[in-house]
């Protein structure tokens, strides 16, 4: 009895040792970095993160906490967490230094935690989530040819044809009355779009009510923003949820590999593979001395969730900003009258000719990007805005915050698409809604292509109006999406210019 008590005390000891331990660690770490300027820790040890969490119980948008701290201690801001201590760098010198230059990988700890969700392979090591940069270098070069722009002209059939479904579908609603969630029918025709010109997958999300698969996409990443709740996958309550999630990741993962099973096949039957972007991953793959089909897997995932999700969103933000805007939208509906006419089938050409649709979709981008920003690892000491920032820290950059800046935007929380026009200044690395440098978005101009198609006949053919009472507040879904999904009423063109009559 007497050994068990005094092995008791030796552990509570050594417990209270190593917390001692930890703490000096922590003083250490506040010593290194409390030059650079940040809003006053609540806490010793959880430093920022109590303020972060009331925050998120409340439901409010944290990254609107972060804009205040960038206006009142900007441009270089620090946030603690425990040892860790994280620097947003928000000044234009800043965002060209460390994201212009290959020198900055993305950082680990951040893009690790996309590698599995509850156990479960989710990005893994795919071209968003992979940090190494001779491996990342590897992958974009194979991926490059199915964004070239000759292959991309090629989609405007698809972008059209999906595009046009989704009219059908809204002309179905199309009554003054019904309401529904723009967001709901972006994502559903974002998703058949990337699933037929990246996988050659018919998936009729659009068509199909019952289709698992806008579901598992939403189920996933409702676990990703819930995973960082410490010990989340062991509460008891939380199992359905965490049950749903690495279920919804094995559904994804299971389609990817009967649609690779079934491309290989075709292949080596000799039939001739489209360059698309399983093509394109399959290539990859070949050149590897050894193959492993859950790395093609993790971009198979990648594609097919960044390259629907983000674009839906912008979408539907932009609905909720012409919403609110009659006179721009009034203007975009004409000019895009004046290019289109009442014809059905926009060509490439008719795309450079949306000049103020273009710069409407770019604003939106600045208030509402779907991707916020970006993280990066620095490994060296540098000084930068005139602040040292000591070696191993974490860099984060946000286009959202820099967006909003009063010092970088004129009267930046007002929606002016004019920001953008031909004669404006060009807003020099405080914009960058699909990051910049060597790993930016690979799908930009895909993206854009897709968004002018579907916005060109959405405001061809109808007037909208949103529903009143929703809020139009951004949700931190891993990508940010509007919070009540733009609710619509939508009507007809010509029976909406009938009425007015
Ligand atoms: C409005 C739509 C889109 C936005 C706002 C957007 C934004 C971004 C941003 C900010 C990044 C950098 C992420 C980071 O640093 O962590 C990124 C990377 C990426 N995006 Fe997009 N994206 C969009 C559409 C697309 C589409 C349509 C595709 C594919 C067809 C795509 C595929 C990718 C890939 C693969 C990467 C990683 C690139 C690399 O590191 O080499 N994105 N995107």
């Amino acid at each position: 009895m007497e050994a068990v008590g005094a092995a008791g005390g030796l552990l509570a000891a050594l417990a209270l040792l190593a917390f001692g331990l930890y703490c000096c660690y922590v003083k250490y770490i506040h010593a290194k970095h409390d030059h650079i300027p940040g809003a006053p820790r609540e806490s010793f040890l959880f430093g920022h993160l109590p303020i972060l969490w009331r925050m998120v119980r409340k439901q409010e948008f944290i990254h609107d906490l972060f804009l205040q701290w960038a206006e009142k201690y900007g441009p270089v801001v620090r946030v603690n967490a425990f040892h860790r201590v994280s620097v947003m760098i928000l000044s234009p010198e800043g965002v060209k230094e460390f994201l212009m230059s290959p020198q900055y990988p993305k950082d680990r700890l951040v893009y690790g935690r996309m590698f599995n969700i509850f156990g479960e392979r989710f990005l893994g090591n795919g071209l968003v989530t992979v940090c190494n940069h001779e491996h990342w270098h590897k992958q974009r070069k194979i991926m490059d040819p199915a964004f070239s722009r000759t292959y991309l002209m090629g989609l405007m059939e698809t972008f059209n044809e999906k595009a046009e479904e989704l009219m059908e579908k809204l002309e179905e609603k199309a009554d003054g009355k019904k309401e529904f969630s723009m967001l709901t029918m972006m994502n559903r025709v974002t998703m058949d779009i990337i699933a037929k010109v990246a996988f050659g997958l018919e998936l009729n999300a659009l068509s199909d009510d019952q289709t698992p698969f806008p579901r598992a996409v939403t189920v996933v990443l409702e676990g990703m923003t819930k995973k960082h709740i410490p010990l989340m996958q062991y509460m008891p309550g939380k199992q359905k949820l965490v049950k749903e999630v690495k279920e919804s990741v094995r559904l994804l993962r299971r389609v990817g590999k009967e649609c690779i099973d079934q491309r290989r096949e075709a292949m080596q039957n000799g039939k001739e593979a489209t360059l698309d972007i399983l093509t394109q991953i399959l290539k990859g793959d070949a050149l590897e001395e050894t193959r492993d089909d859950e790395s093609i897997l993790d971009n198979f995932i990648t594609f097919f969730v960044a390259g629907h999700e983000t674009t839906a969103n912008q979408l539907s933000f932009t609905v909720m900003a012409l919403g609110q805007h009659p006179e721009i939208l009034e203007r975009v509906q004409a000019e895009v009258d004046e290019v289109l006419g009442a014809k059905r089938d926009i060509d490439y050409e008719d795309l450079g000719k949306f000049t103020y649709l273009s710069q409407v979709l770019k604003e939106s981008l600045r208030l509402y990007p779907p991707v916020p920003g970006t993280v990066r690892w620095m490994e060296k000491e540098h000084i930068i805005n005139g602040i040292r920032i000591p070696a191993n820290t974490t860099l984060v950059f946000s286009t959202y915050i820099m967006g909003r800046m009063e010092r970088y935007f004129k009267d930046p929380l007002t929606f002016n698409p004019d920001r953008f026009s031909k004669d404006a200044p060009k807003p020099y690395y405080c914009y960058f809604p699909f990051s910049l440098g060597p790993r930016s978005c690979i799908g930009q101009v895909f993206a854009q292509m897709e968004a002018k198609v579907v916005m060109a006949k959405l405001l061809q053919r109808f007037e909208f109006q949103l529903v009143p009472g929703q809020s139009f507040k951004l949700l931190d879904a891993v990508t940010f999406r509007p919070l009540d999904g733009v609710m619509c009423k939508l009507k007809p063109r010509s029976l909406a210019r009938g009425c007015q009559a």
